[in-house]
């Protein structure tokens, strides 16, 4: 029998379901109930009827296929985007706009050029009317805590493309945000550097106080990261599944091998590529030699 075969994420063992059970009863963070958007009526919907619930302290990675309507619900949350309907209430208050208890993290490197490392983060803390004595202090503390503290006079430009990313999540959690929104925010790091940066994160998540969203299109990024992971389906973007990640914590790179690990990886892959699904698309194959023609 395959690993894969060992473990049935489906029929939860006693301790991922009190594990679970536990979670859900934690003080909500967010609540997504019944949200729509629609950006061209002649194209439809983008997302439709997206209801879910995230806790304290929860980790939960948003998949999908390209275009199903993630960054469009991570904007719509970030309060970046007007809602069509439905509502999103963080800590019990319907959102209406940006606000200081959302902290984002995109994929492109989105630090000011001309400020450094410490200028960067103390940037929200300014603006929120602390002292420029204040702000200093406590952006080292977030600049200590990405490990960055011999850079801090540094400028993003004499940083590596993770350095950079350490920065911007130390600038979204130096004004203290209840939730930590992600989109794509190591997808344009090579692939050792990316696993370095979800360690941290880990690391970083554990030791705060803070529920993440995460988007990625990576399988085992969601699965090494996640609580719960929202699987989304494409046209109109609706929740295709909201899969409970059954690999204990606290995680380690090792757990990649483990029958819960490849189980739910494979749910994952059924869910964003069902067997059933003809491709949307057939792509033409241009023709580019005459047949008989000698290519080689
Ligand atoms: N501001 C906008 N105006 C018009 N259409 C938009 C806008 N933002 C997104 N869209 C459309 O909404 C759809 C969903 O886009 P979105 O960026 O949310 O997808 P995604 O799931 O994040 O895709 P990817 O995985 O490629 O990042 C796409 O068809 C996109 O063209
Ligand atoms: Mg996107």
């Amino acid at each position: 029998m395959s690993k894969i075969n060992q473990y049935n994420y489906k029929e939860q063992s006693l301790e991922v379901k009190q594990r679970f059970d536990k979670l859900k009863q934690r003080e909500v963070i967010l609540n997504v109930e019944n949200l729509c958007k629609t950006f061209d009526a002649k194209k439809g919907p983008i997302l439709e009827n997206v209801s879910f619930t995230t806790y304290r302290r929860e980790f939960t990675s948003i998949i999908g296929p390209s275009g199903c309507g993630k960054s469009t619900m991570v904007r719509l949350i970030a309060g970046l985007e007007d809602i069509d309907s439905g509502k999103i209430i963080v800590s019990g208050k319907e959102i209406n706009g940006p606000g200081k208890e959302r902290g984002m993290v995109f994929q492109g490197y989105t630090l000011f050029p001309w400020l450094t490392v410490v200028e960067n983060v103390m940037y929200g803390l300014r603006r929120k009317g602390e002292s420029k004595t204040q702000a200093r202090d406590s952006a080292l503390t977030w600049v200590k805590i990405v490990g960055l503290e011999k850079y801090e006079d540094a400028y993003p430009s004499q940083l590596s493309g993770g350095m950079q990313q350490r920065v911007a999540i130390a600038r979204s959690l130096a004004t203290h945000p209840k939730m930590l929104l992600m989109d794509e925010p190591f997808g344009a790091l090579d692939a050792q550097t990316r696993a370095t940066m979800q360690s941290y994160l880990l690391q970083i998540w554990k030791n705060i106080n803070i529920s993440v969203m995460f988007i990625t299109h990576d399988l085992d990024e969601a699965i090494y990261l996640s609580d719960r992971i929202i699987v989304l389906k494409a046209h109109p973007g609706e929740i295709a599944e909201i899969i409970e990640v059954p690999v204990s914590r606290p995680r380690s790179p090792e757990q990649f091998f483990t029958p819960e690990f490849l189980a739910t990886k494979k749910r994952l892959e059924e869910l964003i590529h069902p067997k059933s699904e003809e491709p949307e698309e057939k792509i033409k194959i241009v023709k580019l030699t005459q047949a008989g023609d000698d290519v080689f």
